[in-house]
């Protein structure tokens, strides 16, 4: 079944009074409990279409589904993990985790009771009350995951949450993410620069370049990195 599809995606944006063609008509389908991952240079729009799909921007053209239903430019339906992750400063990890809820008016003590029993899900058993400036790296990406799946969507937009950190935690924790995806049953896009790791985690792997996908490669055993790096020059 067909959860999320995007069809002919197109955006540009006006800088210095020139319009850069960004996405150029991209499509896109995302299967229930489906993996995808998105890798791509840097600068070819990854980012961008992960804002559209989140509703947080709107396409030139284009058009959004999910479920059946069109949802082009409306936030909060798809759970969405910026690139750029910021967790509030001043908010202890348990309130920056239920925030989604907070801003749709849905917190109560049964929502909390249900977050603080998620904890350990997301390896953040003792760290309830922790400020982020008192975590780890590694630590505040679950943080941060966590509260992407708090917004209680089936499917989630990654945008490289696992970007800096050391070889050793982001291992653990594509094992982790790996492990919590077919426990919570959710649907993931991850945007990676990370091969390994898109070979790691997902079922597809998308490879974009300008403003399309140039390449869809379905992960087998025996996938050859090197092959696919290639293809992303
Ligand atoms: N608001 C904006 N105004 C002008 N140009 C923009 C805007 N947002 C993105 N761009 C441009 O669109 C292009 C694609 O940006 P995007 O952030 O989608 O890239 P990306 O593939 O996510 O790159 P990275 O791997 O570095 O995160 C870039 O050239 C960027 O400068
Ligand atoms: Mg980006």
């Amino acid at each position: 079944m067909i959860l999320l599809e995007a069809q002919e995606l197109s955006k540009s944006f006006l800088f210095k009074g020139k319009l850069c063609q960004v996405l150029c008509g991209i499509s896109l389908k995302l299967k229930q409990d489906e993996f995808i991952s998105i890798v791509g240079a840097s600068g070819c729009g990854k980012s961008t279409l992960l804002e559209l799909l989140a509703g947080i921007s709107l396409p030139d053209k284009g058009k959004i589904f999910y479920d059946g239903e069109l949802i082009t430019g409306k936030t909060g339906i798809l759970g969405y993990m910026p690139q750029e992750d910021l967790l509030f400063e001043w908010l202890k990890s348990i309130d920056n985790i239920l925030l989604p809820l907070r801003v749709k008016g849905n917190l109560d003590k049964a929502q909390r009771s249900k977050a603080i029993e998620l904890l350990p899900v997301f390896g953040l058993e003792g760290y309830k009350d922790h400020l982020p400036w008192q975590l780890s790296g590694g630590l505040k990406q679950r943080v941060a995951l966590a509260r992407t799946y708090m917004t209680g969507s089936k499917v989630l937009l990654l945008d490289e949450p696992l970007a800096n950190l050391d070889a050793i935690t982001r291992n653990a924790l594509q094992d982790w993410l790996k492990e919590i995806v077919s426990k919570l049953g959710v649907s993931i896009i991850l945007v990676t620069h990370d091969i390994e790791e898109a070979i790691k985690l997902s079922d597809r792997i998308l490879v974009m370049k300008e403003g399309r996908f140039v390449e869809e490669l379905v992960v087998k055993e025996g996938i050859d990195a090197t092959a696919l790096r290639a293809k992303l020059l």
